[in-house]
């Protein structure tokens, strides 16, 4: 089965638990591409069977050039594929990148594997433990497959 985790980031928090997911799934045994969207297009999600997608939260939205690449990807790989979204943000807002793209996917016909998965900053830095816990969603997802 393709896996491919596709995320964008400015500063590097949502790179490294990307990684970190990926990471986790590698150690459950399965492979997986792991792409930030400046690198990548529309033509990456042709043919892969799970999309995890990961945005930092950005006025409590995906940054618009992610939201953009994943609808592109709808319209050009279509909608049978299984999905998990993850963000970054601040711990106090309720809502934030993941939630939005969550729902996005689901009313376009995907399949959510998991609920939305959010990651804490704090001041701009990731909190310490945020990491350990992405390479254990990894474990999870690889688990689930
Ligand atoms: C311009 C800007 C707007 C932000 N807006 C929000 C927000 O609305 N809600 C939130 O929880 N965090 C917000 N944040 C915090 C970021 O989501 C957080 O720092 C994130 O980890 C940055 O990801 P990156 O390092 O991958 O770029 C904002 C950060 C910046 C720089």
């Amino acid at each position: 089965m393709r896996i491919l985790v596709m995320y964008d980031s400015f500063y590097g928090n949502t790179e490294r638990i990307a990684k970190a997911i990926s990471e986790g799934i590698r150690e459950g045994g399965h492979e997986v591409d792991c792409r930030h969207q400046s690198v990548s297009g529309e033509q990456d999600f042709l043919g892969v069977h799970l999309w995890i997608l990961g945005s930092p939260t950005r006025w409590g939205r995906p940054t618009f050039r992610f939201k953009t690449l994943v609808r592109n990807a709808v319209k050009d790989a279509g909608k049978d594929h299984d999905f998990v979204v993850f963000d970054t943000r601040f711990e106090e807002v309720h809502s934030g990148a993941a939630d939005r793209l969550h729902r996005m996917l689901s009313k376009e016909g995907l399949r959510p594997l998991l609920p939305p998965q959010n990651f804490f900053v704090e001041g701009s830095e990731l909190r310490s433990e945020q990491e350990e816990k992405a390479l254990q969603l990894g474990r999870t997802i690889a688990a689930l497959l």
